[in-house]
């Protein structure tokens, strides 16, 4: 198939088709475990003269079965370019210190996964790059926090763990103007869930361990690009300035699992948000709990702005209960839904954000981000529905 036609598909067909195998005909992706790759005198000469860029020689620098997996990331996400890395943390460190130099600064949502978060307050800060971070729902906050240096704004699409939903088009206009590169991270989202390089964010940074593998059972990551302000080989720019020296490439056979994991993101992504949308609406009757925190209920703060920006509302969802004593009551007794960390998988996961991811975090700053000590957040799986409430409603019951 032409590769424009394939652009133009959509995104249930264009995860399920891969061109076949060239040497093989074989319609599953082949999986190379080589480290090394033989020269060809030609093409080494072509790479020495400058004639060529990618090229196989090396596995840390690239494999054919992870270009497959940057090639379909590419198709569903709608980019011109990707960046497969080891990790969703790699992709956003190889992106960052990508871009990045001594003095840049960065506005950044001040509800990022707690990595992140702990990367820009404290890491970067190291090599003299400070963050300001904001509540990038408040395009007036973003505004006033904006320097001439500002380099980068920072954004979840899905915040974790509240759910928070940043208007994106604003952003994007007023960053633009100023030269100032969008990179939205979309784990919580996925690309079934939300596009934002259609919404005119330059990069997309992913961690592929969550809803793109979808089995809990491979970690890895991507970085996709469709930018005005980018130069078009940015992304192999930094695949050899960045990603090669940091030592951070996917390997071959998570590669694989993930490349296996797109194929059934559609079905799985619309039986999780479905399945969400049901929880979300039992909790919001539920005696037990004070709060429900789901894009989709029209209680949520940005529930009209997700109804604008996103094709379906998540897998994703946040609920409070008395306090964090209560909320450990709860996970400890669910049978069926499984208290750990990560997301997005077959298996409902949940967990304690307040004391898990979020346990560094001030308890004053935690409250500002809205993180109560008895949220707890839920990532639906794929179990029946009704199997799952009688699971949360024997666990609630247990406070
Ligand atoms: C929103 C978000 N971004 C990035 C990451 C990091 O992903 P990984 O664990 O693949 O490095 C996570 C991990 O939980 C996450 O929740």
């Amino acid at each position: 198939m032409k590769p424009e036609k394939r652009a133009n598909l959509r995104l249930d067909s264009k995860a399920v088709y891969l061109p076949p195998d060239e040497a093989s005909k074989s319609i599953s992706a082949p999986i190379f475990m080589s480290s090394s790759f033989q020269y060809d005198a030609d093409i080494y000469q072509q790479v020495v003269d400058g004639e060529r860029k990618s090229v196989n020689i090396y596995g840390r620098c690239g494999n054919p079965t992870e270009y497959q997996f940057e090639e379909q990331m590419m198709m569903i996400e709608g980019a011109d370019a990707c960046l497969a890395t080891a990790s969703g943390m790699a992709a956003i460190s190889v992106s960052l210190f990508g871009l990045l130099k001594a003095g840049d600064h960065i506005v950044c949502d001040w509800t990022t996964y707690s990595s992140t978060h702990e990367m820009l307050d404290h890491r970067l800060t190291d090599y003299n790059i400070e963050t300001t971070f904001v509540d990038t729902a408040n395009a007036d906050a973003v505004r006033a926090a904006i320097r001439p240096n500002t380099k980068v704004l920072y954004f979840e699409t899905i915040a974790n763990p509240t759910m928070k939903i940043t208007a994106i088009p604003p952003l994007v206009e007023m960053a633009h103007e100023r030269g100032i590169i969008v990179i939205c991270d979309n784990t919580f989202a996925s690309p079934y869930v939300m596009r934002p390089l259609e919404w005119g964010v330059d990069l997309v940074v992913e961690s592929a361990t969550k809803f793109i593998g979808g089995h809990s059972d491979a970690i890895g990551g991507a970085i996709c690009m469709k930018s005005t302000l980018l130069p078009e080989d940015f992304l192999e720019q930094i695949r050899w300035s960045t990603m090669v020296k940091l030592g951070s490439p996917l390997s071959p056979f998570n590669a694989w699992l993930l490349l296996r994991g797109i194929q059934t993101l559609g079905v799985r992504l619309s039986r999780q948000c479905e399945t969400a949308a049901i929880l979300a609406r039992h909790f919001e009757a539920h005696d037990a709990v004070s709060r429900v925190w789901y894009p989709g209920l029209a209680s949520h703060p940005q529930h009209e702005i997700a109804t604008r920006q996103m094709p379906s509302y998540g897998g994703m969802l946040t609920f409070e209960v008395e306090d964090a004593a209560a909320a450990l009551q709860v996970l400890n007794s669910l049978e069926l839904a499984c208290f750990a960390a990560s997301l997005g998988g077959v298996r409902t996961t949940t967990q304690i954000p307040a004391s898990m991811a979020f346990l560094d975090v001030p308890e004053e700053q935690r409250r500002e981000m809205n993180i109560a000590d008895g949220m707890i957040r839920v990532s639906t799986g794929l179990e029946d529905a009704d199997d799952l409430i009688a699971d949360f409603d024997m666990a609630l019951q247990s406070t």
